[in-house]
């Protein structure tokens, strides 16, 4: 038997799962790490902190499946999308690494903009200058930490420091180098054009790959300390969301799925490249070759919850949180007693592209508990990704299947939500493993044991739970979901004040 690794570098933890090669999970661990938030909107990570969880996890792995580590014959990386990681000539990290969901680039974006012109950008890009996108980021180093800017010599996505580390490759795939914002999106290579024009080194960025190539061999040294085979390969992976889309099995046209991890995320795959030209919804290139995907994004959706508990439930353990959820939003109605929540706790990317937007909740009485608020939370990021589906399908992009997958589809009512609220059926993967098992099928792939990730998905993706929309609660969920798209406008021009005090 064969095996193969699947990583998923997340914004709260490593997920690493070992599958046999028919893609049954035959172990997983997973490392927790900290978010810093050294300013209001700004997001930061040690990548060391993420070398530290690789080496424990992956001894975990090794020590506790008892697999023979020659038998592992690939590694598909993937993680947190757009996060940028800086390299001195010596690959030691310069500064913390600036999150994918760090808002401080607002400016930096309207000077992208400015100095390219917004045609030749979405032309070259695909997309508007976003904070969210690793461009920006850079260019806030350069210009307000200029001996960090001048030390750099490589910059690396989180996934792609996990491969340095492991075979001493400077690599990335075209998915998640798409939302670097330096990629021709249409063309999947580097705009060297781009880069001149903003007077950046092309010279730093790594070799771009497509998701199902090799990109190198463990190093000697790293073998030895981790117990890992020296022959087993590393394949170039993708982006979380585009990893994700082949562990759902949304590889093909009309198809497409919802995560909710920390960002959530309605993601539909297309074989034909598609703008939209408001910028409110990405395209990226897709982990299949020669395809893409459009992508609207919720900045804060598992984040949403993750930090309503560790403020307002800290009396009660996350085990156990997690498993009185569902009896405790069912004890809640639709619309949580009037209290709507507005989940842009770190600005908000679909449908309003606005880094100073916050979080907000509305309608707050004396009657609340805490049960309404977290009920109103969980609402407030459904309707955030509702605003994502509406926006795709407004493209003209036709779905006729609709997956779930990350933490949040775990939680049944949450899933339901989902369904009532898009109007479309939907079914949810085991144990919200779209990232790491995509991650594994295009290691697969990558290394010859089967031939293309359209066919593995047929046998390999399967599904837990299948949710049907239920109209009565859907008209109950429409009455909150128009004040809800109401609300953002109305307190826009609040949010720019706060932000400016
Ligand atoms: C996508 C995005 C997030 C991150 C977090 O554009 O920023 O989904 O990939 O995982």
């Amino acid at each position: 038997m064969k095996y193969l690794l699947g990583m998923d570098l997340g914004t709260s933890s490593l997920k690493i799962v070992l599958y046999d090669e028919k893609f049954k999970e035959i172990q997983r661990v997973s490392e927790a790490y900290e978010m810093n938030q050294p300013h209001n909107g700004w997001a930061e990570q040690n990548p060391e902190d993420w070398i530290t969880a690789l080496d424990k996890g992956v001894k975990k792995i090794l020590e506790q499946s008892m697999v023979n580590p020659k038998d592992i014959i690939s590694i598909g990386l993937t993680g947190q999308m757009h996060s940028l990681v800086m390299l001195d000539e010596k690959n030691k990290v310069i500064r913390p690494a600036i999150l994918w969901c760090d808002q401080r680039t607002s400016l930096e974006c309207e000077e992208i903009t400015e100095v390219l012109g917004r045609e030749f950008l979405i032309n070259e890009t695909a997309n508007p200058a976003l904070p969210g996108f690793t461009l920006s980021k850079l260019i806030w180093v350069k210009k307000n930490e200029p001996e960090n800017y001048k030390r750099c010599r490589h910059i690396l996505l989180p996934k792609d420091y996990l491969r340095l580390y492991l075979t001493g490759e400077y690599a990335t795939d075209v998915s998640d180098a798409s939302g670097m914002q330096m990629l021709n999106v249409k063309g999947r290579t580097w705009s060297i054009e781009l880069m001149e024009k903003l007077d950046l080194d092309p010279g730093i960025l790594p070799k771009v790959y497509e998701s199902i190539e090799v990109t190198g061999r463990i190093q000697q040294h790293i073998t030895t300390k981790l117990g890992l085979d020296k022959e087993t390969l590393v394949v170039a992976g993708a982006g979380d969301n585009a990893a994700a889309a082949v562990g759902c099995g949304v590889v093909k046209d009309k198809m497409a799925f919802t995560t909710i991890g920390t960002s959530g995320v309605v993601f539909a795959h297309t074989s034909k490249f598609k703008i939209d030209k408001k910028g409110r919804v990405h395209t990226f290139c897709a982990a299949v070759p020669g395809t893409w995907h459009v992508m609207g994004v919720t900045q804060a959706a598992g984040l949403s919850l993750t930090w309503f508990l560790e403020n307002f439930y800290k009396d009660v353990s996350e085990k156990v949180i997690f498993e009185e959820l569902d009896d405790i939003l069912s004890k809640v109605q639709i619309g949580s007693d009037k209290l709507i929540y507005l989940p842009y706790l770190m600005g908000e990317r679909t449908p309003h592209l606005d880094s100073k937007c916050r979080g907000a909740f509305i309608g707050l009485s004396a009657k609340h508990k805490r049960e309404n608020m977290l009920r109103a939370v969980i609402e407030g990021v459904t309707f955030s990704l509702r605003d994502c589906y509406s926006v795709v399908s407004e493209l003209g992009i036709e779905i006729n299947t609709m997956k779930i997958t990350g933490g949040g589809s775990n939680n049944k009512i949450w899933s339901q939500m989902i369904a009532d609220n898009y109007g479309c059926d939907i079914s949810s993967t085991f144990k919200d493993s779209g990232t790491t098992l995509g991650a594994a099928i295009l290691a697969s792939v990558g290394v010859g044991l089967y031939d293309n990730v359209e066919e593995v998905c047929k046998w390999a993706v399967s599904f837990k739970d299948d949710y049907k929309p239920n109209q009565r609660n859907r008209g109950a969920y429409d009455k909150y979901y128009k004040i809800y798209k109401k609300l953002y406008h109305d307190l826009k021009q609040t949010f720019v004040e706060l932000n400016s005090l």
